[in-house]
């Protein structure tokens, strides 16, 4: 890993690729740590990521924690707003842009709340695809302007609750998702005497590239096909409601990387909306769903975790393509809504964590082998022979026999024929030849295809204090790439190629792929680790979607929350802390009754005292051990 060249807090950027994934929300400052750039008035102010974590230990609160910036939340809404109004305006498009934040993407209070605040200064509102959604939104929306867009399966009790929504005075959009919704929604508007406000969610024929294409197309579970909206537009009109029909609505999918895609769905919707409105539907509304993608690892391409298009582009393509069809139909510009989630929230989250331990493979000095023993097993022999005799001219060659041979002593041992400590000599041998490769490796201009992926083999293994099936699950479930970075150090060279591993005792809970320009990669460059200093990880983009898909597994609950914030004077505030589960708080969860643990140690405890196993003090330590572990954190603590 290491050049000529003195390394720089510049090629530590070009290494975790920050400038192309970061939106200019975070970056390196000149001591080689990783500062959040919080928007301050008409200016920015950064503060080092380290001071923060600092800043909890001093109240408490150790890692791993969730940092969460509203600040960047804010910004967000602001500049989806301020692209779509600068694309209307250059196009003369006369309808306006209104916004909803689908709660799936993120449900946590303190998210929904600032959406509804900062939202209330543009009408940004709330889409909810479930009745316990409604419910949060029908809560929190302030501005009455602002939509609530209501998706997802009805029943009797949702659309009663959509519509004393639209009596409060909120403007509540039913979408009607199925054609067996339609019926039940009419019946209930018609018992409470109230016009609906309606919409309709369009399958598409197109499709999108990417991890979510399943929303979209004919086989899409959600949405009415031509047929089934013309069978709503026939049966409204039967029931004179049709002038109740205000919306059309279609999603293509989460995280759209190419926009040729979103532009072709968007003219796809705008022939339906054009022909529902010569079918005599009032319509006024054009919702074209989520989708807008996140560029998590800064290539800038149509690969599924990045996007080919920015912000800008995004709006202005889609006015673009909207624009003369409207125009040739003769029909009036409609209000477009976006559904964006990931795009509003995905940089206002990051997951922080501390390293706790190492596994190092290389091996730099093997001990030599008396050969003339005439009892070593041929394996081991052959293992030190190619360890010894490797050459660089011939490095896949080697590297094969090595495996090969390597295979040949484990089997070896399984039949009894190699003991342990020969066992333990091979493979020694293994990884000194592996290690001399690398070094090989290294000198080469260009590294032959069989052995790209060499580097990640060899690589450490850096143990941290997460999970990721609690704090990354679509990094385990899909594949997704994160940025993940050191937070400090970053003027030190890194000179370790590391994959992670979380603390579940799961071989699929490991950070393996990391985001890169061309590829992904296998490992990351990290630092060697000092003894008794941390070494602190960030996990970035994780606002989005990571927080309530993440399950339980070993146990290992929420993290620690900590929201941050840039009070009027400029002072960092730190706003809703939140205290991880806790070991009692998880064990309820899969229905255990945390007195009662306790009771049943006590009654243990109290036998073993019985027989003499125990002393009474014993006893009293046990239970109280017992008892702070019930009330603590459910990973690894340190003293802080
Ligand atoms: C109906 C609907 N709208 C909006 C979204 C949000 O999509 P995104 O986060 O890609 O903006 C989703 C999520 O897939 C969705 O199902």
């Amino acid at each position: 890993m290491t050049t000529q060249d003195p390394w720089t807090v510049e090629k530590a950027a070009e290494t975790y690729g920050i400038h192309g994934w970061s939106n200019n929300y975070f970056e390196i400052s000149e001591v080689g740590e990783v500062t959040v750039k919080l928007p301050h008035g008409d200016t920015t102010q950064s503060i080092a990521l380290m001071d923060i974590i600092t800043g909890l230990h001093e109240r408490g609160m150790g890692s791993p924690v969730l940092l969460r910036f509203r600040d960047i939340i804010a910004a967000r809404i602001t500049r989806i707003h301020t692209c779509f109004r600068a694309a209307m305006k250059r196009y003369h498009y006369t309808g306006t842009y209104r916004g909803v934040f689908p709660i799936k993407v993120n449900q946590q209070q303190q998210v929904i709340e600032e959406i509804s605040r900062v939202g209330a200064g543009f009408h940004h509102g709330l889409e909810a695809g479930s009745k316990a959604e409604l419910m949060i939104a029908l809560a929190y929306l302030q501005d009455e302007q602002s939509l609530l867009i209501c998706n997802g399966y009805k029943d009797e009790e949702f659309i009663d609750l959509a519509l004393w929504g639209q009596r409060l005075g909120m403007n509540v959009v039913l979408v009607i998702e199925m054609l067996g919704e339609l019926e039940l929604i009419i019946k209930r508007a018609q018992l409470m005497g109230i016009k609906p406000v309606l919409g309709l969610r369009a399958k598409l024929s197109s499709r999108a590239s990417g991890k979510w294409n399943d929303s979209g197309g004919d086989r899409s579970v959600f949405g009415l096909s031509a047929h089934d909206m013309i069978q709503v537009v026939d049966r409204l009109r039967e029931v004179d409601m049709l002038g109740c029909l205000h919306m059309l609505h279609f999603h293509l999918g989460s995280q759209i990387p190419n926009i040729t895609d979103i532009r072709t769905a968007v003219a796809e919707a705008a022939r339906v909306y054009i022909d529902l409105a010569r079918e005599g539907a009032t319509l006024g509304i054009l919702d074209i769903g989520g989708g807008l993608a996140v560029d998590y690892d800064g290539s800038h391409s149509n690969f599924s975790c990045s996007r080919n298009y920015g912000l800008d582009e995004y709006a202005s393509d889609i006015i673009e393509t909207l624009l003369p069809l409207l125009e040739d139909a003769n029909i009036q510009h409609p209000d477009i809504v976006s559904e964006s989630g990931r795009a509003l929230v995905a940089h206002s989250s990051v997951l922080v964590f501390d390293i706790l331990d190492a596994t190092r493979f290389e091996c730099h000095d093997a001990p030599s082998l008396d050969k003339s023993d005439k009892n070593l097993p041929q394996s081991l022999v052959d293992l030190y022979d190619v360890y010894t005799e490797l050459s660089p001219r011939r490095l896949q060659e080697f590297y094969n026999d090595a495996l090969y041979y390597r295979d040949q002593l484990r089997s070896d041992f399984n039949h009894g024929m190699v003991s342990l400590r020969q066992r333990a000599l091979g493979e020694q041998f293994f990884w000194a030849t592996l290690t001399r490769i690398q070094t090989e490796l290294l000198k080469l201009d260009r590294v032959p295809e069989d052995l790209k992926e060499f580097s990640a083999q060899l690589g450490d293994i850096y143990y941290g204090n997460f999970s990721v099936f609690q704090s990354l699950p679509d990094h385990w479930a899909i594949e997704q790439v994160f940025p993940v970075m050191p937070l400090h150090r970053l003027n030190e060279e890194p000179t370790r190629l590391v994959t992670l591993s979380d603390i579940t005792c799961d071989c699929d809970g490991v950070i393996d792929r990391f985001i890169d320009q061309h590829d992904v990669a296998r490992s990351l460059p990290l630092h060697t680790l000092h003894p008794d200093k941390p070494y602190m990880l960030g996990v970035f983009l994780v606002g989005a979607y990571q927080e309530t898909l993440g399950d339980l597994h070993n146990l290992f609950g929420d993290t620690n929350i900590a929201a941050v914030h840039l009070d009027e004077d400029g002072s960092l505030d730190y706003t809703n802390e939140v205290q991880g589960d806790t070991v009692a708080d998880v064990v309820s969860y899969v229905e255990y009754e945390p007195k009662e643990l306790a009771a049943r140690i006590r009654v243990k405890a109290e036998t073993a005292v019985r027989k003499k196993v125990f002393s009474a003090s014993d006893r009293r330590t046990l239970i109280e051990a017992y008892a702070h572990s019930l009330r603590g954190y459910t990973y690894f603590e340190r003293e802080l």
